[in-house]
């Protein structure tokens, strides 16, 4: 059957012509339906309305479930179709119950979970600012992930449209700290992204790399700094940690930082095409992943240069696709520090003749409530425009509890502000 046609047979879904049934359901089953329902972007109702219908149109019964310890479950279907359903039930002898319980399963293997939708060319993430202390670190790790995160689970997510109302806000209201507050009308429960991560940390304070609980590479061993420098010491990939937990799934890993790349620059100097050093690095590990986020150090070096070359737009990728993504603070002297940045950049651009995109501006460790200074810096950068505002997050003592505690911040904080800030950014550029 047509999914798409009878959804808008049944639009709008909760007007009158549906009526409120109740029933029950074992609680697996309920879960399944809710995920899977969002994971095909369809109602609830429609997933169930689909599936009596499927189902009354069965020529016999099929397998009986166990539903054991069903309780409770209500939904709204078209007049009518609970009465048919009724009937068919009574003729084959089955009770209401285990008829919803098959009903839905039949919508369930009908349905089975979608692909994750990998990019053909491995996506590139720049995560950048000269400035210190702006929070790039913390949003390169939110960013992988909340892009790592399990497809077959459900994470709050603060949808697009509540970012531009809270930019819209930020104008008006200068009394709180997260213009969109807690509404839940806001927050909408989608399936993880899925997507196979991997966090470089290319800063030699190697923040990213404790900040994660991993452990920094010791001096005298291999490390990013001797294969930019075309002096490995074995392959890249055994230098990669996993970081656990059971909703990242083994997707989301971590190339650890050294000591050494304080070098970088000296290793650099006598290598050619330098700020293609990083590209050659990392070019052998691209198959493993979809997307590659650089958590880059404070400074305008060559170490700079080199992760904005490898973010560069390639041959047949879709702009937007890879770039630099710019973390920002909402208050006067970022800005002094963007204008640097940028013009490396184009700099860079014109040298080079390539194509570096801007994925956006994270304006990070927002406060409303410091006035003035931070709503109308917000507002200076949501006045760029080119490029847009893709995330904006509170300051908020999540994100340093995590730092403290080494844990990746949708670990340790999955539902606070900042997870879901996090998760909204990521959806944004993705
Ligand atoms: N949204 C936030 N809310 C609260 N604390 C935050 C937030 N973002 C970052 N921090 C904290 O601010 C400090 C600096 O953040 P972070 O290390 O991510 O910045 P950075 O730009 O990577 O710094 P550096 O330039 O040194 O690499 C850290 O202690 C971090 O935990
Ligand atoms: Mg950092």
């Amino acid at each position: 059957m047509d999914v798409s046609k009878v959804s808008s047979m049944s639009s709008p879904a909760t007007s009158g012509d549906r009526e409120k049934v109740v029933s029950k359901l074992p609680g697996w089953l309920r879960q399944n339906l809710k995920v899977r329902a969002a994971q095909h972007g369809i109602e609830i109702q429609v997933a169930v309305e689909l599936g009596i219908t499927d189902w009354c149109n069965l020529a016999a019964t099929p397998a009986t479930i166990d539903t054991a310890g069903a309780d409770s479950f209500s939904t709204f279907l078209p007049d009518g179709q609970w009465d048919t359903f009724r009937s068919v039930a009574a003729d084959r002898n089955v009770s209401l119950i285990q008829g919803l319980a098959q009903a839905v399963q039949l919508w369930l293997d009908a349905n089975p979970a979608p692909h994750v939708a990998r990019p053909a060319i491995t996506r590139r993430m720049v995560v950048c600012n000269q400035k210190g202390g702006v929070g790039k670190t913390a949003i390169t790790a939110g960013t992988g992930e909340a892009l790592a995160e399990d497809p077959n689970t459900l994470h709050a997510v603060r949808v697009a449209k509540a970012l531009t109302k809270a930019l819209r806000a930020s104008e008006t209201r200068a009394d709180e700290s997260m213009p969109s507050g807690d509404d839940p009308l806001d927050i909408e429960n989608l399936p993880g992204p899925g997507l196979r991560v991997l966090l470089v940390d290319f800063d030699p304070q190697c923040h990213l790399t404790n900040q994660l609980g991993a452990v920094p590479l010791p001096m005298n061993g291999d490390s990013l700094t001797n294969h930019m420098a075309g002096d490995p010491k074995g392959d890249l990939r055994d230098l990669i940690v996993s970081i656990d937990d059971e909703n990242f799934g083994g997707r989301l890993h971590l190339l650890p930082a050294c000591n050494d790349a304080f070098l970088l620059d000296v290793r650099l100097s006598a290598v050619r095409a330098r700020e293609a050093a990083l590209e050659r690095a990392l070019a052998p590990l691209e198959a493993d992943y979809d997307v590659i986020l650089v958590d880059c150090p404070p400074s305008l070096g060559l170490s700079m240069d080199a992760a904005a070359y490898y973010g560069r737009r390639r041959d047949g990728e879709k702009p937007g696709q890879s770039g630099a993504l710019i973390v920002v603070q909402a208050e006067d002297s970022s800005a002094d520090a963007y204008g640097l940045l940028t013009n490396q950049i184009d700099d860079l651009r014109g040298d080079l003749q390539i194509d570096i995109d801007y994925l956006g501006i994270v304006v990070n460790l927002y406060d409303g409530r410091r006035g003035y200074i931070a709503t109308s810096s917000l507002q200076g950068w949501v006045d760029i425009k080119d490029p847009r505002v893709v995330g904006l997050i509170g300051d908020l003592k999540e994100q340093k509890e995590a730092v403290r505690m080494k844990q990746p911040l949708l670990s340790y904080a999955p539902k606070s502000q900042q997870a879901i800030g996090m998760r909204a950014l990521a959806r944004e550029i993705s």
